[in-house]
């Protein structure tokens, strides 16, 4: 007997889709027919301006207000995904970053980077563990190039995405059995979000970039597109045998 039935949509959940990365990436998944659990932490108008966007796909949007500091957000997120599965989870998050020397950066401060990235990471994927075996999911944790080649004053930011790429890999070791597979990519100097705050705090000096051009083997630098283009690939089922790979998007800095 032939079945008449359309096969229903595969879901994503991104964590982070208020960013400019995350949003990018929830635009390339509803190109592709992904239904979306997105999360955000502020009302912005980036924020309406992507759901309003979205709203003209085919894609089915769900939101959801989530602050991944806060200790109840793993049951927060596991209601919203209720008893469906996801066939993918992106952790496009991370709170904004301070970038100075080791020598001038508190423990305290190091506490706060971790708890607001690392642990919000763990205990938001913790939570939905159940779910991506429901859809024997991917997982992409968006992370950073400088995990494989440092970038000075940039311990903020990487110490806290190594601790993520590295539970990303261990979801990956112990999940495969339930068909789940876990990525990273690690990220370069993109022209788009974090990048605007950096440039504000004026960590971003002419002279800066002008070594970050001198650094990576391209002559631009990325944008949050070519991270989104990343994520389609290692969420697809082209990339069905792929899992627990660092893939560096990043103009080839990490060489
Ligand atoms: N852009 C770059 O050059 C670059 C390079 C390497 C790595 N990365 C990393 O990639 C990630 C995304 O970067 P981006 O450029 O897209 O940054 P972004 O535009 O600043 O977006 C950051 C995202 O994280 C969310 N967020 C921050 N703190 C949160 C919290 N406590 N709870 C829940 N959500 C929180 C923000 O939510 P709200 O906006 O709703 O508050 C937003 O969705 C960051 O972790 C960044 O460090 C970026």
């Amino acid at each position: 007997m032939t079945s008449t039935q359309t096969p229903s949509a595969p879901t994503a959940l991104i964590l982070g889709a208020s960013g400019a990365i995350g949003s990018a990436i929830a635009r390339v998944l509803a190109e592709d027919g992904w239904d979306l659990v997105l999360t955000h932490r502020r009302d912005s108008e980036a924020f309406s301006g992507l759901v309003a966007a979205l709203s003209a796909t085919s894609a089915s949007v769900r939101t959801v207000k989530a602050d991944l500091t806060d200790q109840a957000v793993g049951e927060v997120l596991a209601e919203a995904v209720g008893p469906s599965p996801l066939q993918g989870v992106v952790y496009a998050s991370g709170p904004t970053i301070r970038m100075t020397h080791i020598s001038k950066i508190s423990p305290a401060e190091v506490r706060g980077q971790f708890e607001a990235d690392t642990l919000g990471f763990y205990t938001a994927i913790h939570a939905l563990i159940p779910a991506l075996r429901k859809g024997r999911g991917a997982l992409v944790s968006i992370t950073s190039a400088a995990i494989n080649r440092y970038a000075k004053k940039d311990m903020l930011s990487v110490a806290p995405k190594a601790a993520v790429e590295a539970m990303t890999r261990g979801i990956a070791a112990e999940e495969g059995r339930f068909g789940v597979r876990a990525n990273s990519i690690g990220v370069g100097v993109i022209d788009s979000g974090l990048w605007h705050d950096l440039m504000a705090q004026g960590a971003y000096t002419e002279e800066y970039l002008n070594a970050a051009r001198r650094a990576i083997a391209l002559p631009r630098f990325g944008t949050a597109e070519d991270i989104a283009q990343a994520t389609r690939f290692l969420l697809s089922p082209e990339a069905g045998w792929i899992s627990g790979q660092l893939l560096n998007v990043d103009g080839g800095y990490a060489l």
